[in-house]
């Protein structure tokens, strides 16, 4: 029989340093109180222990020079759903580790399963440390029709895991969740740090080894990080969020570190009664269609990954109650939105020192892009006067300290989709168009280059 060592250690829970006794900073990375007590128990001569990466089964690797290397051509599987694809960098690389992040029921086991459900290519093996055969069944029948190449055990002992992998030998290995499972030579509990880097980095030596993808689901904290050590999103290839408001039905997923593809790409999602819808035009979700002109809103166009599309940004300007105006943002940073106002009471003229000023986007995305400036202080300055900005009309620019409109990104993409939806008029940032013709199309461009002038071309 193996022979038991118990110890206790601390483990950093940002970097997941070890450490023999507590200290107030991680003497590895130097954050404050981020140690974590664990008992660990390692078998000896068990493979298992310090959570170290070994990527090759064990023979010593000779260094080659790169242009020796021979690679064969990245073989990537497609997911069934092309959203998923876009924000993977077109599909899922051989040997990747993707781990998929998100809170408590915004659909991360509803995303992964109805995608493996509908591969037909390969054996697709789920493993679900939180939920029975039958409870996955029931979710399964709900969204799709199972393809006959998809297994489904509920199991959180790592070593049997590794022991199902091996019989089934897969093509693709789901892990629900990586905080569900442990490793049986470790004694600390599930979820913990030491458990955590323990079995993804077993799994990541799995698949750097076999050429298997692997997909880990992942919890995250009340503070929004993925739950367990930071080192779990260094050691993984790509790092993908879902996320949205609960009480939205619009789920996005963004890739937040991506080996083989861009990080700026998303996807966008409908939870619906089958589970998830891909929305492929969003701009038809984001724009109230048909709605009535109201003031306080203004069509914006914005560009998330290569993809632009317009979005309808709200703002409610009223006196303010209490003594102190109140700011409320939704979707924007509220950073920025301050910004905007100063520059609106300091450069227009606008007082709005004793307004409480509303701000949303709509359909509960968060935006980041720059682009956005123009159409938050256009909707701002419309609830203000109380005064309509047209449907027809839509904006795009980033508005600068002295009140400038400065030049955006992939302006012709923009101006061609907001002609695409049958806007009649686009308004951009002066010099922005750099040669580009726009005497074919059937949108009217107004340049600008201040706030001001914006202004006089919405409510002349
Ligand atoms: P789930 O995938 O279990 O979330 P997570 O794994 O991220 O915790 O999804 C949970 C929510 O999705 C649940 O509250 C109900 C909703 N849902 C639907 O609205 N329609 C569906 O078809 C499914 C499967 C789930
Ligand atoms: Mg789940």
């Amino acid at each position: 029989m193996a022979k038991k060592a118990a110890h206790i250690s601390w483990f950093c829970s940002n970097c997941g340093n070890e450490s023999s006794k507590w200290e107030g900073r991680c003497p590895s990375c130097g954050e404050w109180n981020t140690l974590v007590e664990e008992r660990v128990v390692t078998r000896a001569g068990s493979g298992g222990g310090k959570g170290t990466l070994r990527l090759s089964s064990g023979d010593i690797g000779t260094p080659m020079r790169v242009s020796d290397i021979v690679a064969s051509t990245e073989e990537r599987i497609k997911m069934p759903s092309s959203e998923l694809n876009r924000v993977l960098g077109g599909g899922l690389v051989a040997g990747s580790m993707v781990l998929v992040g998100g809170e408590p029921g915004i659909g991360k086991s509803t995303l992964v399963l109805q995608n493996v459900l509908s591969i037909r290519r390969c054996q697709v093996l789920y493993v679900s440390g939180e939920e029975s055969a039958a409870q996955i069944k029931m979710r399964a029948d709900r969204i799709g029709r199972p393809s006959e190449n998809c297994y489904i055990v509920t199991e959180t002992s790592l070593d049997n895991i590794m022991a199902h992998i091996e019989s089934l030998n897969p093509g693709l290995v789901i892990v629900d969740s990586i905080q569900t499972i442990a490793a049986d030579d470790l004694e600390s509990s599930a979820g913990s740090v030491s458990q955590v880097r323990e079995c993804a980095s077993r799994l990541l030596a799995y698949a750097k080894r076999s050429g298997v993808p692997v997909i880990l689901i992942g919890h995250i904290t009340k503070e929004g990080s993925i739950a367990g050590p930071k080192v779990l999103e260094h050691i993984v290839d790509a790092v993908l969020r879902f996320e949205g408001d609960t009480h939205y039905m619009y789920r996005i997923l963004r890739a937040v570190k991506n080996r083989f593809g861009s990080t700026s790409e998303l996807g966008i999602y409908e939870m619906c009664q089958r589970g998830l819808r891909e929305v492929t035009n969003p701009s038809e979700m984001l724009m109230n269609q048909g709605a009535d002109e109201l003031s306080g809103v203004a069509v914006g166009v914005t560009v998330e990954g290569l993809r632009p599309f317009l979005i309808e940004t709200q703002a409610l300007v009223s006196t303010a109650a209490y003594g102190t105006p109140q700011r409320s943002v939704t979707g924007f940073d509220s950073k920025r939105m301050n910004m905007l106002l100063a520059v609106l009471e300091k450069r227009v003229g606008f007082k709005l020192a004793q307004k409480d000023v509303f701000l949303n986007i709509a359909g509960g995305l968060r935006v980041n892009d720059p682009a956005l400036d123009l159409s938050v202080i256009c909707a701002i300055l419309s609830s203000n006067v109380d005064m309509v900005v047209p449907r027809s009309t839509c904006m795009t620019g980033e508005v600068g300290l002295s009140g400038e409109i400065r030049p955006v990104t992939r302006i012709e993409q923009r101006i061609t989709e907001a002609e695409k939806l049958g806007l009649e008029t686009i308004i951009i940032p002066k010099n922005n168009l750099r040669g580009i013709d726009t005497s074919r199309l059937k949108i009217n461009v107004v340049e600008v280059a201040k706030v001001e002038e914006a202004f006089r071309a919405l409510f002349a």
